[in-house]
């Protein structure tokens, strides 16, 4: 499955930003997730943080490293961002030492992987985090699926995970230290017109109570001795 992923993504490259992003409901989602990225992350350039699964690079300003699986998507994140320590690599690989890492975040990348592939994921962000590290990641919400009767089609957006999956998954290895969700409101079944006006109360649902019923979830964990 991963070579499917890796060539569906090679050949997505080059028209991945405006496909996904260059659109009023991509523009929707990426604003709640750096508002969300902005808050949690330090403000100072001394952390070293690893975007994993970082694509094109949308998220590369909040980090000083990335790994991806896909040489294309890879060539375009290292034109924008020269500078940047951009690998080759995987979830269940990251090629940097042990405890290298002070965060570790990963967008739209556990929507593509099985239950194994997830526990390998947080096995080896585990190893390359320095002790209380963080790892933030997203996935679709399965509380959200089940209410829309949600049926996934192929390994794009196979996972979907409870909360109470991950706190099974994590065991004594992490803690959660807060979760919330993205996109509260069904954005497609609205005007485009109108959806930059739902941003601030989405994400105010987003925090309640429901968050579990958001499309997604974004989860930070601290790293725990084990
Ligand atoms: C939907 S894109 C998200 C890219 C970026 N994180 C963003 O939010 O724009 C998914 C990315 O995950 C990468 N990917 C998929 N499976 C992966 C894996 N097992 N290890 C590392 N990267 C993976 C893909 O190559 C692709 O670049």
């Amino acid at each position: 499955m991963i070579e499917e992923i890796k060539t569906y993504y090679n050949e997505l490259a080059s028209t991945y930003d405006q496909n996904r992003f260059g659109n009023s409901y991509g523009t929707y989602i990426d604003i709640q997730e750096r508002t969300y990225l902005e808050k949690r992350l330090p403000h100072n350039s001394t952390a070293n943080i690893l975007d994993l699964g970082c694509g094109t690079g949308r998220f590369m300003n909040y980090a000083n490293h990335g790994v991806d699986i896909s040489p294309k998507m890879i060539e375009i994140a290292q034109e924008k961002f020269p500078d940047k320590t951009i690998n080759l690599g995987s979830v269940s690989q990251i090629p940097h030492p042990d405890a290298f890492f002070d965060i570790i975040f990963s967008f739209h990348v556990l929507m593509h992987l099985d239950k194994t592939a997830v526990t390998d994921f947080l096995n080896e962000s585990h190893q390359k985090l320095k002790e209380n590290g963080r790892l933030i990641f997203d996935f679709p919400s399965q509380k959200r699926r089940r209410l829309f009767n949600y049926k996934n089609k192929g390994w794009h957006g196979a996972n979907a995970l409870l909360i109470k999956d991950i706190e099974n998954l994590i065991k004594q290895d992490w803690k959660i230290k807060q979760y919330q969700g993205i996109l509260f409101f069904p954005i497609h079944r609205f005007p485009s017109s109108i959806r930059p006006l739902l941003q601030k109360i989405d994400t105010l649902f987003c925090k309640t109570f429901l968050k579990e019923y958001s499309s997604y979830l974004v989860i930070e964990l601290e790293k725990a001795k084990r």
